[in-house]
């Protein structure tokens, strides 16, 4: 070991390549090349607290701590952890960030990062596709302590812009791609009028990842993930990071030390390993959503396809100008009614039924039945959800498997 345990900290040596590329970037970026007991791996440092030899040593940390100076360590779980600071450089360099900081979920990146940036009485502006739960955190939980959240029409950018309340809007909040109906945001204008009103700009790229788009890179200032779906990509654990601006984010990283929806460290561990496959995996996942979704566009058995890959999409010029990729979800309609679709999902063999995505599994559902389940039809109608809408998620099985599979679905309803 080169550094006594004590003083043990994430210098990341491994300097690369200029400009790497997105794949050797997560295989490689913020790794320290040499760990103890010479591990090619990343220790998992499974800890809760850290000690101190004597109480001068206990204060020279304190007296550096106090005046922000690098300690270089620290004296608690919930102010950070080595594994977790790993994860977190590796993922600052694969979305192009200065900084990136992990959370113990999607939600948990969300809820805190709103927390955190909103004071009272502030003002939010929100697009009306936004993932049900951030919505619902909103106009629920951010209402009860005054703050106020305006919801507009994904894509209309001249209620976006007419939404912001000068002086008293504070973030604008918008996804891209959408769950289900995959609308891709234009992600510059989008900022740009982020940027006119002197608001900060805030984008779940979840179902983009970072292979796909990178939303910094367009002048947004903070983009989300829910690191459960792609950037994990095995369907075994949950985690949530959000990555911008040093400045910003360290300032976020105070307020988790507060709220402490910290990543455990384990989790971290895992998510590190799947980190270092997303470029093939997501690259396997755009090739799977394109071929399925030209396959089910030209079946005479479904009805329609919402997929950006597709020229029948209505952002298919937005997504090819500012994705690599369209990603692994795709959306569809079959012909005819909630059972109809139902049996459909139940005659296919490789897709699972399961909520989530960006696994290496195949995930299947039916929108009506999963998160809508409660209303009745009339109500998903208002809300756009139909009854014959299935959601394939998928996964890096083989492309011709996976489309003989749906194919013998559909000859079964
Ligand atoms: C777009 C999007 N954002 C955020 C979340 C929340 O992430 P998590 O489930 O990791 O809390 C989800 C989860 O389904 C999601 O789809």
């Amino acid at each position: 070991m080169s550094q006594p345990v004590e003083t043990l900290q994430r210098t990341p040596v491994h300097t690369l390549p200029a400009e790497p590329g997105p794949s050797t970037r997560a295989v490689h970026a913020g790794a320290v090349r040499h760990n103890p007991y010479h591990a090619i791996i990343e220790p998992v440092v499974q800890t809760a607290t850290y000690t101190f030899r004597d109480t001068a040593d206990l204060c020279a940390f304190m007296d550096a701590h106090m005046w922000g100076m690098a300690a270089g360590r620290t004296e608690y779980g919930r102010y950070g952890n080595p594994t977790v600071q790993a994860v977190e450089a590796r993922l600052a360099a694969i979305e192009g960030a200065q900084a990136a900081l992990l959370f113990a979920s999607g939600m948990a990146a969300i809820t805190s990062v709103l927390l955190a940036m909103l004071p009272t009485a502030a003002h939010l502006v929100m697009t009306d596709d936004c993932y049900r739960r951030t919505r619902q955190f909103c106009l629920t939980f951010l209402k009860r302590l005054g703050i106020d959240c305006t919801i507009v029409p994904a894509g209309d950018y001249a209620a976006l812009e007419a939404a912001i309340r000068p002086g008293q809007t504070r973030l604008l909040i918008s996804e891209s791609p959408t769950n289900p109906y995959l609308r891709c945001l234009d992600l510059e204008r989008f900022a740009e009028i982020g940027r006119r009103a002197r608001v900060k700009t805030l984008i779940d790229a979840t179902f983009a990842t970072p292979l796909n788009v990178r939303p910094l890179e367009y002048g947004v200032d903070l983009v989300v993930h829910s690191a459960t779906k792609y950037l994990a990509g095995h369907n075994d654990l949950l985690a949530g990071v959000v990555a911008g601006e040093a400045g910003l984010i360290a300032s976020l990283k105070n307020a988790l030390g507060v709220m402490g929806a910290v990543a455990d460290p384990h989790n971290a561990s895992l998510l590190l390993r799947g980190l270092k496959t997303l470029g093939i995996r997501v690259e396997r996942q755009n090739q799977n959503g394109q071929a399925v979704a030209e396959f089910l566009e030209a079946h005479p058995k479904i009805e329609r396809v919402w997929y950006p890959g597709l020229a029948s999409h209505p952002d298919h010029a937005t997504a090819a100008r500012q994705m690599r990729g369209f990603g692994g979800v795709v959306s569809f309609t079959v012909k005819g009614d909630l059972q109809t679709a139902s049996r459909f999902i139940d005659a296919v063999r490789i897709p699972i039924i399961a909520a989530s995505l960006g696994g290496v599994e195949s995930l299947i559902e039916q929108p009506a039945l999963m998160s809508y389940y409660e209303l009745s039809t009339a109500e998903r109608l208002q809300l756009g959800i139909y009854d014959n809408l299935v959601r394939l998620a998928l996964g890096i099985e083989d492309t011709q498997d996976l489309i003989a599979d749906l194919s013998q679905a559909l000859d079964q309803i």
